[in-house]
């Protein structure tokens, strides 16, 4: 029996666990604090801080994993990369974890390879911001260069923006660098995910394609198939298998595109299973969680099926919602009166302003939208 130690213990790696334990891995799932989601299904728990190199070499040196999983961004990846040197196996391997938690280390190597990107400038303070600004062009995008689901991001339509937009960025931060990417603004027509499997031995292949929307930088619907031109297609498969050889190692890769009239334009990608790819939970023979573990373990994946096309809708409080509370979902039973709908609730103990607490997967855009006019998320 394969022991995995799960680092990040949120709604995917929960699903990551279910996929894990049923073809009979042993998981320790851990956060930063208890009672997380996937603590609610692992076999064990461990609540520390992922960002204490000490304390996460401490865990990893306690458990002995044959696996080591980081589900989130937040990690030191600085220590990852020597647990590698000592012989511990990461997914998919050290370096991508520790390039893809900073966008300009990812962005630079994405450069390097030659791959097509929006125009970008980094800033460490407001003059720089502000002279980024002005080689990016109006509008732009600032994100911090460490930060995920669009915390810190600010679309910049006018130059008097810009002290508000470095405010934002900062407090939007995470880990101990001030510093910020600033993005060319994208008119895309549509974005897309392309779930990337890197296997042992075997091809890399791909997922049909993820279509989403993003709200304020955090997704809130996707959708399976999504419609992109074959040519389109192909170029997003050339560039994902790019970068993924690059980076290296084996496991599923979320690599994010802007899709315009004739090109795609690589955005950015995750090392591990993708919020808008919860969808291939009612879609595929073989979900993304699935995937992930069947790449790293080197077992086999014959085919990548979709059953059936579907959609999904997150259930997320609004930006009103009070700090720190406790809440309840109302309306879920009403909701699943309807055909083709099923529910995740992560199981998250409280709720804030914009926490994602759940999922409606479904048929399409109608029935799920049917379904959300049930939902309502409450202060208990
Ligand atoms: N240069 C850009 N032009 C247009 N839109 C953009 C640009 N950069 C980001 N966005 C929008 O913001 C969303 C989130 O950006 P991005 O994926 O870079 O951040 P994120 O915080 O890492 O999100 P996540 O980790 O949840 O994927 C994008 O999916 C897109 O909708
Ligand atoms: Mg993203």
């Amino acid at each position: 029996m394969k022991k995995i130690l799960l680092l990040g213990s949120g709604e995917l790696g929960k699903e990551f666990v279910i996929s894990a334990q049923r073809l009979g891995c042993e998981i320790i799932a851990c956060d930063s604090y208890s009672n997380a989601p996937a603590m609610q299904v692992a076999d064990e728990s461990k609540v520390f801080d992922m960002l204490d190199a000490k304390k996460l070499r401490r865990v990893v040196e306690e458990v002995k994993p044959d696996f080591i999983v980081p589900e989130i961004e937040a990690i030191r990846t600085e220590e990852l990369l020597r647990l590698e040197e000592m012989g511990f196996n990461i997914i998919p391997c050290a370096r991508a974890v520790n390039l893809t938690m900073n966008r300009d280390e990812i962005r630079n190597r994405a450069t390097s390879l030659g791959i097509k990107t929006a125009k970008y400038k980094y800033a460490e303070d407001i003059d720089e911001l502000a002279s980024s600004v002005d080689y990016v062009g109006l509008p732009c995008i600032v994100k911090p260069v460490m930060s995920s689901s669009g915390k810190g991001q600010t679309k910049i339509f006018n130059k008097k923006d810009i002290e508000k937009s470095w405010v934002e960025a900062s407090s939007g931060m995470r880990g101990d660098r001030t510093k910020v990417i600033v993005e060319e603004f994208i008119n895309f027509k549509s974005e897309i995910t392309l779930l990337t499997v890197r296997q042992k031995n075997r091809d890399t292949i791909f997922c049909p394609p993820i279509g989403h929307k993003q709200i304020e930088g955090d997704y809130v619907e996707s959708w399976q198939p999504t419609n992109i031109h074959e040519k389109l297609l192909k170029d997003a498969k050339n560039i994902s298998k790019i970068i993924t050889d690059d980076l290296g190692g084996y496991g599923i890769y979320g690599v994010e595109f802007f899709v315009l009239e004739n090109e795609v334009i690589f955005s950015e990608l995750s090392p591990r299973p993708h919020d808008t790819g919860m969808v291939t939970m009612y879609t595929q023979n073989l979900n993304e969680f699935d995937l992930h573990l069947r790449a790293m373990l080197g077992l086999p994946i014959p085919n990548i099926l979709m059953l059936r096309k579907g959609y999904s809708i997150v259930i997320k409080t609004g930006n009103d919602f009070p700090k720190n509370s406790s809440y309840k979902i109302n309306g879920v039973n009403k909701a699943l009166e309807l055909n083709n709908i099923d529910i995740r609730i992560f199981g998250k103990e409280k709720a804030w302003p914009g926490r994602r607490l759940g999922v409606i997967l479904c048929s399409d855009k109608d029935n799920g939208e049917a379904a959300k006019r049930f939902i309502n998320v409450v202060k208990k």
